[in-house]
């Protein structure tokens, strides 16, 4: 058995704070300095698409150890109006969040772009995309089955909009919430189950409760001044860690900065419930946003994980596949309910998720909303080939538990973990003993 020991102070910045970062300093008026911001491949696409369209930011980078941390981006930019029209179509690689959040600012800009990405992107459903904007009366056209290509037709003449979201998506509340800056006047947007809120509170947005939803108010042609941004570690990267953690007998790790916002750590609470031992240390808010170290030791009596909440699944919904594996080699079982969203990620991770799991031994049955672990069959024998299904979060899920458990899995396609943590394998090794 492999034991893991140590500090982690190198986990890439929040990818999420990043993404938003980059676009509210592309509408702001002046210079945005963004510390430490990621260096992961989808934050680079938001980069490489705002560069696209005209805008002028330079990175100051950081070699070795740490080179998936940028020191500092810096932004000029003119405000709401400020982008210019792409001289190419606009290529988002494998971020949904840079494609759907950018859609937004786009449909507002008195140009015609059109987003594209890699295979896996071009599959994901971009329909919650444009049934807002369209209402908004933007102009805006999908292939015939809901994806991108996202050709836009921006105006300036945009109409402000009650948007109840018909799914819990931060993506989607962002990207009416960047468009509603730009329109004609005062826009609210209701959640009755509430996603990740980096987007109002960096916005500094008014926010309200009304029977049981909450209300996000958006008032319109608001003019935005340039402020810093201090982007702190990924939870969605942590909760690997984490895991890691828990599952490797006599592991003891101290993961330092760490964002724990209340709409991004679900994860840690579902893991406390079920008896493991973590606990939050220096707690402190920088920028609005809570940020503390999380200590984790191994756990050996940890429950079965159950998820069926839909509003737990909301702001879990990235850390799903590693809390699946970890229950699954820690306690054999693992069920989940009410999250069909888990099919429209960058793979079907229902569908990924159950695949590698047979493959490991265990028995399992997916339905249309989630997935269960029965037991674990029969030991493999042998090297089992995980499919990563081109997913990070998949291929770091098996990573985790390949490296606790020590048996060799063979993951295909590890290179796309650098879509959210590039430095992983590095990371692991620092703390292997
Ligand atoms: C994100 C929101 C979530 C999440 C994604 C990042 C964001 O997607 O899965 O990794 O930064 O807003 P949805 O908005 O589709 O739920």
């Amino acid at each position: 058995m492999r034991v893991f020991k140590g500090e982690v102070t190198s986990l890439p910045p929040d990818k999420s704070i990043s993404h938003r970062a980059a676009l509210i300093g592309s509408l702001s008026e002046g210079i945005t300095e963004i510390t430490n911001f990621s260096g992961g491949f989808d934050n680079q696409s938001t980069l490489s698409v705002l560069k696209n369209l005209g805008i002028v930011l330079r990175e100051e980078k950081i070699e070795g150890l740490y080179s998936h941390r940028i020191r500092k981006v810096i932004i000029e930019s003119k405000g709401l109006w400020g982008l210019l029209p792409p001289t190419t179509q606009l290529m988002c690689n494998n971020s949904g969040s840079t494609m759907r959040m950018l859609a937004g600012i786009l449909a507002a800009q008195p140009f015609t772009s059109k987003l594209i990405g890699d295979n896996s992107l071009m599959k994901r459903p971009m329909q919650r995309v444009a049934d807002p904007l369209r209402m908004m009366g933007v102009d805006i056209t999908l292939s015939p089955s809901g994806t991108a290509p996202i050709r836009i037709n921006g105006t300036k003449d945009l109409k402000p909009i009650e948007y109840r979201l018909p799914v819990p998506s931060a993506q989607v509340k962002s990207l009416v919430t960047f468009a509603a800056l730009h329109a004609n006047g005062e826009s609210k947007i209701i959640e009755s189950i509430r996603s990740r809120d980096h987007t109002e509170l960096m916005l500094g947005l008014e926010t309200f409760e009304q029977e049981g939803e909450r209300v996000i108010v958006v008032p319109g042609k608001t003019r935005i001044a340039a402020k810093p941004f201090y982007i702190p570690a990924d939870p969605s990267a942590a909760c690997f860690i984490v895991a890691l953690g828990l599952l490797a007998h006599g592991s003891e790790i101290m993961i330092r900065d760490v964002c724990l916002n209340p709409t991004r750590g679900a994860f840690f609470n579902i893991l406390k419930d079920a008896g493991a031992d973590l606990s939050i240390e220096n707690l402190r808010i920088i920028g609005g946003e809570r940020i503390g170290d999380i200590l984790v030791r191994n756990h050996f009596d940890m429950e079965p994980l159950l998820i069926t909440d839909p509003q737990l699944i909301a702001i879990a919904i990235d850390e799903i596949p590693m809390l699946a594996v970890l229950s699954a080699f820690a306690t054999g079982q693992f069920e989940l309910h009410n999250a069909a969203e888990l099919r429209t990620k960058e793979s079907d991770r229902i569908a990924a998720l159950v695949i590698n799991f047979q493959r490991l031994g265990f028995n399992c049955e997916q339905y249309p909303d989630g997935f269960i672990v029965k037991e674990y069959k029969k030991p493999h024998s042998g090297t089992v080939v995980i499919d990563s299904f081109d997913d990070h979060r998949i291929a770091m899920s098996f990573a985790i538990a390949s490296k606790a458990t020590g048996n060799a899995f063979h993951i295909t396609d590890t290179d796309v973990i650098g879509v959210s943590f590039p430095n992983f394998f590095e990371v692991l090794d620092t703390l292997e003993n």
